[in-house]
């Protein structure tokens, strides 16, 4: 955007000092432009109104509200919202009453820079959210000389709905948006969402799957898709992605030793890595399919006597005490162990160096001699505190209760025994590089894994598949996901490319099981090689992700939103 708007392009955006010490640099001399004097108009006006870069890549200009500026407000801002909008904003969460005095900040802002810069420029608004658009409406009513475009990247009754009616996308057509806003007490988000939808110039959303619940929850069909993209060259490790996989693949392996192999132990080199990952939806996410398909891939792995294994990991937020004691104590001693062996291992090779070298009667020396009594008591002792009779636990931390994912495990007995060839490890937090079970941050994490498994039943679009394959990581996707649905419609040999794609759409919950299972089994019997080739082909698609490509569906709606706003 800063390539084709340079110091014309600005983002709006709440501010928050913590965040804005590191990344935000302000800028003094306000007179230098349009925007800048707008922001001193509203500080003369009383906000807290604060104008400067965003320091990210391209260093936007960003202008930010201390919302508390305009909390006193609030009352009015409410009443205004009832009186001209009809959106209900009486005794909502403190979250709720944020967006609204961001969103009047907005809207003051854009009225002031519309009405003093409107005769020599054409301007143009992008919204994302209802969070960022409760002062859309009124812009409009105001006849504000602004292109409007309005982007919504889910809608809140989706949801909540898709989470909790069975059969939702049949049901789709039937919902009454104001009932089921009242139900689930959101009735000031759907209805900020539905009046930003229906006052923008132009509406858009960012899949076909979202569109239709557009129609139904907001009233109004979206004018185009504009699908989500990342900012490839951050990703790319041109050359290096497969070193990379092979790299950080490594750390997991101490992990897993750590984990496992004091109950048992298997071969690291036929061992997979497979994992999912984001909030904790239980259904929406797909957790619940992915493991009754792990369930399924396990026994026909069982079946098939099979010598590989794979571990999954689930990575999602839970509410949980501390890491569980036993886990971090397998780490600690392997670390230890680790650390004795290095010592014994340069102790020895010393020792022999010196032995053969001086040594006259050419006899091969005994290496046990070159051990001294306390390296070999504490190798004795790391040992010993190594070994375990209790099995690998399957999740990671002190869960604060049970939920989804346990309760199934233990149902299906899937609690890393050690027949099984399916192990999970169930991580209730999102991993980063201060972790002490992987001290990897997500991204590498990503790379050290041979597959993404993300079938989800309602993601409107879904950034976890996609940034799997911008690392060069296979990754299972549903078509009922905005990303899984854009790349069938885009590309034909996905799946060769590495992209399975779930039909949710039409099978049964237990028909994708089976095709999940399929696939994860599948892809278990590929050899190396094919998993480096395939690797090589699925990094290939990134490109069609890039910004770069994919700004051009927001530069229509921009176009459209001006034509339509003209008179
Ligand atoms: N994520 C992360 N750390 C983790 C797990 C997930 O930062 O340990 C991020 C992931 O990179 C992705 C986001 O969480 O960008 C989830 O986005 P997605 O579009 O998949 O789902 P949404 O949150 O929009 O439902
Ligand atoms: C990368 C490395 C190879 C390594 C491979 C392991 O491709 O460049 O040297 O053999 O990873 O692949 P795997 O799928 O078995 O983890």
């Amino acid at each position: 955007m800063v390539e084709k708007w340079e110091e014309n392009y600005f983002l709006l955006g709440p501010y928050f000092e913590k965040k804005a010490s590191s990344e935000f640099e302000s800028i003094t001399d306000l007179d230098d432009s349009p925007a800048g004097r707008i922001v001193r108009r509203m500080r003369e006006m009383g906000y807290a109104v604060y104008y400067g870069y965003w320091l990210v890549t391209g260093k936007p200009r960003v202008i930010l509200f201390d919302l508390d500026s305009v909390t006193k407000d609030l009352d009015g801002i409410k009443y205004n919202l009832w009186e001209r909008n009809r959106i209900p904003t009486i005794n909502v969460e403190h979250l709720v009453n944020q967006t609204l005095c961001f969103g009047e900040m907005v809207r003051i802002f854009l009225k002031e820079y519309a009405e003093e810069n409107a005769k020599r420029e054409e301007i143009f608004a992008q919204f994302h959210e209802w969070m960022a658009s409760s002062g859309l409406p009124d812009l409009k009513k105001d006849n504000a000389k602004i292109a409007i475009t309005f982007t919504t990247h889910a809608t809140m009754l989706g949801r909540y709905l898709a989470q909790n009616v069975d059969g939702f996308y049949s049901k789709l057509p039937f919902f009454d948006w104001e009932q089921e806003a009242r139900n689930y007490n959101i009735v000031a988000q759907a209805s900020i969402e539905r009046q930003a939808a229906l006052n923008a110039h132009v509406l858009t959303t960012v899949s076909d799957v979202t569109a239709r619940e557009c129609e139904v929850f907001l009233g109004r069909m979206p004018d185009l898709v504009t699908p989500n993209g990342l900012n490839v060259v951050r990703f790319q490790a041109v050359h290096e992605f497969q070193n990379l996989h092979l790299k950080y693949k490594e750390r997991i392996h101490e992990f897993v030793l750590g984990h496992f192999f004091p109950s048992y132990s298997f071969d690291l080199d036929k061992t997979l890595y497979f994992f999912t990952s984001g909030r904790y939806e239980y259904s929406n996410k797909g957790y619940d399919l992915t493991l009754e398909a792990l369930a399924r891939l396990n026994w026909k792995m069982v079946q098939a006597g099979m010598d590989m294994t794979v571990v999954m990991f689930i990575v999602t937020k839970q509410p949980y005490y501390s890491v569980n004691p036993d886990v971090l104590q397998s780490r600690a001693v392997l670390n230890e162990l680790q650390e004795t062996c290095t010592a014994i291992e340069k102790e020895v090779g010393e020792k022999l160096f010196l032995a053969t070298a001086s040594g006259a009667d050419h006899k091969m020396p005994d290496l046990n001699n070159f051990v001294d009594e306390y390296w070999r008591l504490r190798l004795r002792r790391t040992i010993q505190s190594w070994k375990t009779e209790k099995l690998p636990a399957f999740v990671t931390h002190d869960l604060k209760e049970e939920d989804g994912i346990t309760e199934f495990c233990r149902k299906a007995n899937l609690v890393n025994n050690e027949r099984d060839r399916v192990k999970i490890v169930y991580h209730p937090d999102f991993i980063s590089s201060t972790n002490p079970l992987f001290g990897l941050d997500y991204g590498q994490f990503v790379r050290g894994c041979h597959l993404g498994v993300f079938p989800s039943y309602y993601e409107p679009w879904g950034y976890t598949p996609l940034e799997c394959v911008v690392r060069g990581v296979p990754t299972v996707t549903s078509d009922l996901s905005g990303f899984g649905d854009y790349i069938m419609q885009i590309m034909r040999d996905y799946e060769n490319r590495g992209i399975y794609v779930i039909n949710r759409k039409s099978q049964t919950y237990s028909q994708a099981a089976d095709q999940l299972a399929d696939i994860l089994f599948k892809f278990v019997k590929m050899q190396r090689r094919d998993r480096i080739m395939q690797r090589n082909r699925v990094e290939n698609i990134s490109d069609v992700f890039d910004w770069m490509n994919l700004r051009s569906y927001y530069d229509t709606a921009h176009d459209l939103a001006a034509k339509r706003k003209k008179p």
